[in-house]
């Protein structure tokens, strides 16, 4: 018997995504969050699926499920959380994607009882989290590693630094500067920047197909 997804170019690939937003506690019903809702790496969730890739999303807090059903999602909430689950999965990886909007900052502490008001200024203390992706780099072997980055302004530069720094291969810049892209819109304006330094400006399009375009790199990288 002929198994047809033995056909499918990313067949035997396992593919890490981090999607979505973390959620760092303030107190037990407060937290510091902020407006991603995971879509973009749902989508190459979606699609790296569809090309037959074995994919496991670490997910922050979004009510958003994957449409394919041989997606693997574990779910966490804070940073601290998406990083542990990334570093065990990591290793066994070939691919790593990391689309989440992970906090920068969490409150160094976290209240055990709900705030309660008092004065008129109130200061919460923040820490710094680890950087995932950044973890991924030092500690990558075989590994294809992707990384996102937002910037508002030097963008090219900016995300050039970023591929060094986190050792990538492939970097999605998002611009926030054309309208219709960014949180919350079914469309991005990205540009790819490799770590040979070649820019590659995408049209205006739906997250569907800027998922697509990422995954077509991801092709492109195993068949040579
Ligand atoms: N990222 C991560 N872990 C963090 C922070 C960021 O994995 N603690 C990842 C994001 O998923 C994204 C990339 O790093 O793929 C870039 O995120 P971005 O916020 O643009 O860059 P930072 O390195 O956090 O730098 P800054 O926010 O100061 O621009
Ligand atoms: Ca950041």
């Amino acid at each position: 018997e002929k198994d047809i997804t033995s056909q499918l170019p990313l067949r035997g690939k396992k593919i890490l995504i981090t999607a979505g937003p973390t959620y760092e506690p303030i107190d037990p019903v407060r937290f510091i969050g902020n407006h991603s809702t995971g879509k973009m790496g749902f989508d190459i969730a979606d699609y790296a699926a569809q090309m037959g890739a074995e994919v496991i999303v670490v997910a922050g807090p979004t009510h958003l499920q994957p449409k394919q059903n041989n997606v693997h999602i574990q779910r966490v909430m804070t940073a601290e959380e998406m990083y542990e689950a990334c570093m065990e999965i990591y290793p066994t990886c070939d691919v790593a994607i990391c689309a989440a909007a992970v906090a920068d900052y969490r409150p160094k502490q976290q209240a055990k009882e709900k705030i309660k008001k008092k004065e008129d200024n109130f200061t919460i203390e923040l820490t710094k989290n680890k950087d995932i992706l950044a973890t991924l780099g030092a500690q990558k072997k075989q590994q294809m590693l992707i990384g996102f980055a937002l910037e508002t302004e030097n963008e090219i530069a900016n995300a050039q630094l970023k591929i060094q720094k986190k050792n990538l291969d492939l970097i999605v810049l998002n611009s926030l500067r054309d309208s219709g892209a960014g949180f919350g819109t079914p469309t991005n304006k990205v540009t790819f920047i490799n770590k040979a330094n070649e820019i590659e400006p995408l049209e205006l399009k739906s997250k569907e197909a800027v998922a697509q375009d990422i995954i077509d790199k991801v092709i492109q990288y195993y068949e040579v």
